[in-house]
């Protein structure tokens, strides 16, 4: 029972996080492209309803997520089985760091938390050694966390040489896809100039 409602929760968080790391991907046009699609996604996410839901299952999913790893210690075999546990730990660690950035920017700080508010640390010395690595695991971690999740699912559908490909190759995605994304943060792409509100938050 716990396994499906981690499912569900899966798929709702899935579902937000798809459009927030495709919301990322316009980063490469530019810090205004950017704002501009997060500006209108907001539209669907900033509700009472829709926000609470999210955070809720979010919570829930850190909780289950842990309980899991904790309850198969000791049980998990090969490279996928591990890589499962491992990039869960590591996500549970970014959702509730990430999460309570977010609210103490919007609630505490009182900044429109926007990408300047994400990626300040990547353009403040020396704060760029730990927010490159962080984010970079994190999109990594996802992508690792749905591979296993595929290799599991499709156990009885597909054959365990051409699973154990799909999943690799899903990996090899999402190397790829956080690699991108972190250049683009980086300014790799296009200058960022971060303004002064968001720097002093490391001041
Ligand atoms: C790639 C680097 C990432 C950056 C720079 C980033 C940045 C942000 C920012 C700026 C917000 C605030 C949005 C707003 O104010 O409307 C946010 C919210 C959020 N992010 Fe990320 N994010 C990243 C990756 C991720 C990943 C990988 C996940 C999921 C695994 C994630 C999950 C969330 C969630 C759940 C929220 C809260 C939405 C809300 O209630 O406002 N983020 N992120």
């Amino acid at each position: 029972m716990l396994h499906k409602f981690h499912r569900i929760s899966a798929l709702l968080i899935g579902s937000f996080t798809l459009f927030h790391l495709i919301n990322h991907l316009y980063i490469l046009g530019g810090v205004q492209q950017h704002i501009e699609f997060m500006d209108t996604f907001r539209l669907a996410y900033r509700n009472i309803l829709v926000e609470s839901i999210l955070l809720f299952c979010v919570m829930f999913q850190v909780c289950s997520g842990l309980y899991f790893v904790w309850h198969r210690r000791g049980q998990r075999s090969g490279f996928l089985e591990r890589a499962q546990a491992i990039s869960g730990l590591y996500l549970a660690y970014f959702f509730i760091n990430h999460i309570s950035a977010v609210l103490y920017g919007r609630f505490v700080a009182d900044l429109d938390t926007n990408i300047y508010y994400g990626i300040a640390g990547f353009h403040t010395e020396p704060f760029q050694f730990y927010f490159i690595p962080y984010y970079f695991f994190a999109v990594v971690a996802l992508f690792v966390h749905l591979a296993s999740a595929f290799n599991w699912l499709s156990r009885n559908s597909i054959q365990q040489s051409l699973r154990t490909k799909f999943s690799y190759v899903i990996i090899l995605i999402g190397v790829t896809f956080s690699t991108t994304l972190i250049l683009g943060f980086c300014g790799v792409f296009g200058e960022i100039s971060i303004p002064q509100e968001y720097s002093a938050t490391y001041e």
